[in-house]
């Protein structure tokens, strides 16, 4: 049973039945490789799984979780580099795309996801999730970088037509800290797209 915890128990639980049908996944934050060994768990044994990270401390944390978990049998390819310019080099559709925003918990809390790099990231993003795919996003507005992020990410997911996209979110009402937001974004089906704006 997953509890209703906070943004990434909560993505967790959405993201299941998505994952389990997954061909082409991505973690655009792999940190400690929670998320990535989650997707990695549920996808199917002939999916592939695209993990990214800026540090490389990430990267090797995330492939020793894979392996610790037994989950080196699946295919999951994790590359260092920042998101925005990895994911725009994958060609595929992608059926599943997780953000968890902020910074590494047990790392360096200055190397924080960029604003700027962000809405780029989210931008390519949009272009190349499936049709009824889904983006999660974990955004922290509770440090001063991760509320500039929030609010940013939320004005500019504002602004995508509904016609194209279910975008919905989720955030406790009672902490008395300021809790993680998760925004859903799915793509509608329908014919045709226009091309989301890179600038
Ligand atoms: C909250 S942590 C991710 C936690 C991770 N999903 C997990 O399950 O352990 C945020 C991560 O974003 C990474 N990051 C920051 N900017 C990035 C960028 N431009 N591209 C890729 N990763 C980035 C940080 O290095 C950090 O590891």
């Amino acid at each position: 049973m997953y509890p209703f915890r906070n943004a990434v128990t909560v993505s967790h639980m959405m993201m299941e039945p998505y994952a389990r049908q997954a061909h082409v996944l991505v973690d655009m934050t792999c940190g400690n490789g929670h998320d990535t060994a989650f997707l990695a768990r549920l996808m199917p044994d002939d999916a592939v799984l695209y993990a990214f990270d800026i540090q490389p401390c990430a990267i090797d944390h995330t492939q020793q979780r894979l392996q610790q978990e037994g989950l080196d049998g699946k295919h999951v390819v994790c590359t260092c580099g920042s998101h925005d310019e990895l994911l725009a080099r994958i060609q595929e559709n992608v059926d599943l795309m997780v953000f968890n925003l902020g910074y590494l918990p047990s790392g360096d809390h200055k190397i924080h996801t960029n604003c700027e790099i962000t809405l780029k990231a989210m931008k390519i993003g949009l272009n190349k999730i499936a049709i009824n795919g889904i983006i999660m996003i974990a955004a922290y507005p509770g440090t001063e970088a991760g509320a500039r992020e929030e609010q940013a990410l939320r004005s500019y997911l504002q602004t995508i037509p509904q016609q194209d996209f279910h975008i919905s979110s989720w955030q406790p009402v009672n902490e008395v800290h300021c809790p993680p937001v998760l925004y859903i974004v799915q793509k509608r089906g329908k014919r045709h797209h226009e091309e989301i704006p890179l600038h």
